[in-house]
């Protein structure tokens, strides 16, 4: 071991997941510590008791199951009044209408990726990804042969998108770029203007916004949530969004992917043809699920929405003071919006502690508690200089728990904090070890299932032309 620390190479990371990650750090939990397990890596705000839907959306999906109409298969675009309230959903907030026929029901976000990349990619093809962002990303760039270039977010300009680095990342070959906002883990919001240089960044560079929103609304500090297909007449939007944060319910797996294009830049009917084809392969929410939906977003009021905000300030408020007050950990950013925030480590402060994945095994082992590190997130590689692989991760939900958090930060402020290691030289062999292996049998398992996936080529064209359109047609 150099200079007492822990290389933990995390450097397969487009490989694996948060919940992979997480799965490893909690195994390194040393089961004879008395210390109670705070984990803190994981945005499921269903896990703490002051977080719960609303009491509509509960009773619309028990409607829908009791009425007996819905046990049937969906259509696989979605039922056709759960495309339609999701498309009047989303228009409230822009100055044109969005249809039925451009919204596709996804079991997830996460489904919603999916889609977008696959229909993005095609051989020798790049994609734009923020550096810190979301690991699902990278792992469905790499089943789909997306090569993935990142760009950086500046956490001195409040997270904001380095739109210099952008252009130059960019070539012939790039087929969109990936924003997510409000941000995870970053917790930015952007302003209207921000978000308006990226549209007209992506449009010179003729490619769509991949736009995440699935915290849409979920802001707590000044900025408003402007959604990206406000500038759709600018350039083409794939939105991306779900249930699963604003009515706290990531179990019902009901997302969505719109295509907002007022002036047809990028759809066509052959297109959208051949997306609804690509839908006929995907298993969507359940329909009982999609049928409660236009009442779900009907009739849930304010109120509650204004509820999870209330929580989520306060928990903030209470994490960012206990933040400030921990030596050799620094928040460059307060969180706006989301559930998650970034934290700078200082490893020069800290005895024996190599680097963030070094830092977050310890935590782990020695106080019970677990983060996540950000080079996870921020996986380095050659096209970008500069990085924050120092900063650290977690959610702001998972600290709703506030005597568990309040205490587990005091801990963690306490002087036993890392400025001691109690790892011995032969547990981090063990560690880095396991790692080791875990990274392999996944990026294996990766290898074999991104075979199923190999297409051919395709000439670039001003809004290159889906992989899945190339493919079916
Ligand atoms: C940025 C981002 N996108 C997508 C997802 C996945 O959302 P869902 O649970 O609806 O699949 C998450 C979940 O945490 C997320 O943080």
């Amino acid at each position: 071991m150099e200079n007492g620390s822990v290389n933990h190479e995390v450097e397969t990371a487009s490989t694996i997941t948060i919940k992979g990650i997480l799965s490893v750090l909690m195994q390194n939990v040393d089961e004879n510590n008395s210390k109670r397990l705070i984990s803190l890596g994981m945005g499921d705000p269903t896990l703490y008791s002051c977080f719960h839907t609303s009491h509509v959306a509960a009773e619309a999906v028990v409607e829908a199951l009791q009425s007996d109409k819905f046990n049937g298969y969906s259509p696989t675009a979605g039922l056709p009044q759960t495309r339609r309230a999701i498309a009047e959903y989303l228009s409230c907030d822009l100055a044109y209408k969005l249809s039925s026929d451009d919204v596709f029901i996804t079991s997830g976000c996460t489904q919603a990726i999916d889609v977008a990349l696959a229909m993005l990619a095609r051989t020798g093809a790049n994609i734009l990804i923020p550096r810190p962002g979301f690991p699902i990303y990278e792992l469905c760039a790499t089943f789909r042969h997306l090569e993935i270039r990142y760009f950086d977010l500046l956490p001195e300009k409040g997270w904001e998108v380095d739109l210099d680095l952008v252009e130059a990342l960019a070539d012939q070959n790039t087929v969109g770029i990936v924003i997510i906002n409000p941000g995870n883990p970053c917790g930015n919001v952007y302003s209207y203007q921000h978000l308006k240089k990226i549209a007209e960044t992506a449009e010179k560079l003729k490619i769509p916004v991949v736009a995440d929103e699935v915290y849409g609304h979920l802001v707590l500090g000044d900025n408003p949530f402007v959604p990206m297909g406000v500038f759709g007449s600018i350039v083409p939007v794939l939105t991306l969004g779900s249930l699963s944060k604003r009515w706290i319910v990531p179990g019902w797996r009901l997302g969505w992917f719109v295509i907002n294009d007022p002036c047809g830049m990028f759809k066509n009917p052959k297109i959208i043809e051949c997306i609804k084809k690509y839908f006929d392969i995907l298993g969507g929410p359940a329909t009982f699920i999609q049928a409660a939906v236009p009442r779900i977003i009907e009739q849930t009021d304010d109120g509650f929405f204004q509820k999870t905000i209330n929580t989520l300030k306060q928990t903030l408020d209470i994490c960012w003071d206990l933040i400030n007050e921990i030596p050799c950990i620094t928040c460059p950013h307060k969180p706006q919006g989301s559930m998650a925030v970034m934290i700078k480590l200082n490893v020069s402060g800290l005895e024996d502690i190599g680097d963030d994945t070094d830092f977050c095994f310890r935590l782990a082992k020695e106080e019970s508690v677990i983060i996540l590190p950000g080079k996870k997130q921020i996986k380095l590689d050659t096209y970008v200089q500069q990085c924050y692989h120092q900063h650290t991760s977690f959610n702001l939900c998972d600290l709703q728990m506030k005597s568990v958090y309040c205490s587990g930060v005091k801990e963690l402020g306490s002087d036993h904090f890392c400025c001691r290691s109690t790892l011995s030289e032969r547990s981090i062999r063990e560690v880095k070890n396991f790692l080791q292996k875990a990274q392999q049998a996944n990026a294996s398992a990766i290898l074999e299932k991104s075979k199923i996936f190999e297409h051919g080529a395709k000439p670039h064209t001003v809004y290159q032309q889906p992989l899945i359109a190339t493919a079916i047609s």
